[in-house]
């Protein structure tokens, strides 16, 4: 994922249910973070994550996490304040 994204730079906070996800890896969403499947054609393809109960998750935006999809602080962001 590079870091030229519409969302880049902050952690993107969500609520979510139970289910399989994926985040948009090409930046053209038009349903960020989510995949709608603009990429098509595209080497930049969703990354799938599953949510096992329903949480509040933060989504990393800046792309530069080594825990994709999830931010790890990398973007220097403190995610206990934002909790
Ligand atoms: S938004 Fe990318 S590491 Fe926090």
């Amino acid at each position: 994922m590079t870091t030229e994204k519409k969302d880049k730079g902050m952690p993107i906070g969500i609520t979510l249910d139970p289910g399989v996800y994926y985040r948009c890896g090409c930046g053209k969403s038009k349903n960020l973070p989510f995949c709608d499947e603009s990429h098509s054609g595209s080497a930049d393809l969703p990354i799938r994550f599953e949510i096992d109960k329903r949480q509040k998750v933060f989504i990393c935006g800046c792309g530069l996490t080594g825990e994709q999809p999830f931010c790890d602080g990398s973007c220097g962001v403190s995610l206990a304040d934002r909790q």
